[in-house]
């Protein structure tokens, strides 16, 4: 039912209105006094997706503070179920959001969204799960918010080079050939898909030796992975040399598994993952596992904020130098457990 799945009204900051309104130029006089700002999530549970979001809210925060206009951020959990999602931003249109964040719960299914976005003329920026760019053609009102999913996957498979050909000890049974296996995203997503590809590539092309003794879908989600890791521990048990993630949770997963089968530290395969959440930071600090790769959640909230704002507000987009005039990708960067430090609060 319409309304039941509002989280909350989360951000009313401003109370410098009128005494902007008393000291700014005419010239750089906003159009409008407060905005809204509608969200909505495929999953609120999601490590990643849920430290963007939060970043997001704080940036409000302070572009409200810096501005003088109101800004109020209303979010949406669509936990899953895309019919929700499509649903909520019926109501956020309704409820007359200026611009809606969408986190796209199948990201081969936003025909609704846009028809009602065009229908209603209301902007969306699209983020962190890429709809095709087909799509994003449909209409001259539609953004993407995310990062190079490639680039992930070649970060992570030079980490994973580097440490597997330097050091003697993770080559376990010393056949020159390094065993291992993938712990995958959801079918269909886009960085799955492509970061699985780009960190194998890449280890072959750092002169890694491969081979592949399996692969499981865990969906980001840590429970999921330790369920899959602790079924690869009791079939491969001590082949596995390296577990490459497509995220952070999904290779705490891996080490829950590993710690639950009470696995000696010394004989754990080499765990590499991508994102830097607070607890992949941790682990790769603690050496449990061997590095991670940022996915830069600041950045792209902070770039989302700047572009709902400017959406809102009608302001020029010029200056968010936007790829196509709709992209705005995100670089990532590779963390070592020496850098943890760096990318504690953000790069
Ligand atoms: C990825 C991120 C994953 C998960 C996923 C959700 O970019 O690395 O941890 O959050 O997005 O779409």
């Amino acid at each position: 039912m319409r309304g039941k799945k509002q989280m909350s009204a989360a951000l009313i900051v401003c109370l410098l209105a009128g005494i902007a309104s008393g000291c700014a130029p005419a010239s750089v006089q906003p159009k409008k006094q407060s905005i809204r700002i509608g969200v909505t999530l495929y999953d609120q549970y999601d490590t990643f997706v849920s430290q963007l979001v939060e970043y997001f809210d704080i940036c409000a925060k302070e572009k409200g503070q810096e501005t003088g206009i109101e800004i109020n951020v209303v979010l949406y959990n669509a936990a899953g179920s895309q019919s929700a999602q499509n649903e909520q931003v019926g109501e956020m249109i309704e409820d007359g959001c200026d611009v809606i964040c969408v986190n796209l719960v199948d990201r081969t299914e936003p025909t609704t969204i846009i028809d009602m976005a065009e229908k209603n003329n209301v902007p969306v920026i699209f983020f962190n799960r890429e709809l095709v760019e087909e799509d994003l053609e449909r209409w001259e009102r539609l953004y993407y918010v995310g990062a190079k999913a490639f680039e992930s996957g070649i970060m992570e498979g030079e980490i994973a080079a580097e440490v597997f050909l330097g050091d003697p000890a993770a080559d376990k049974n010393g056949d020159g050939i390094c065993q291992y296996m993938v712990l995958e995203g959801e079918a269909g997503h886009q960085d799955a898909i492509v970061r699985t590809e780009y960190a194998v590539s890449t280890m072959t092309e750092n002169g890694v030796e491969l081979e592949k003794i399996g692969y499981a879908i865990a969906n980001w989600n840590r429970a999921q992975a330790q369920t899959k890791m602790a079924q690869m521990l009791g079939e491969h048990g001590n082949r596995i040399e390296l577990v490459l993630a497509n995220n952070d949770d999904m290779a705490l997963g891996a080490i829950d598994a590993l710690a639950a089968a009470e696995i000696p530290r010394a004989d754990w395969p080499l765990i590499v993952g991508i994102d830097g959440t607070d607890v992949g930071l941790a682990a790769v600090e603690s050496g449990e596992m061997a590095g991670t790769v940022y996915n830069d959640k600041e950045g792209q909230a902070e770039a989302m904020l700047e572009l709902a704002y400017a959406l809102s507000v009608e302001e020029d987009l010029e200056p968010l130098e936007l790829e196509n005039g709709k992209y705005i990708r995100m670089p990532y960067a590779k963390v070592w457990p020496e850098d943890v430090d760096d990318f504690r609060d953000g790069q």
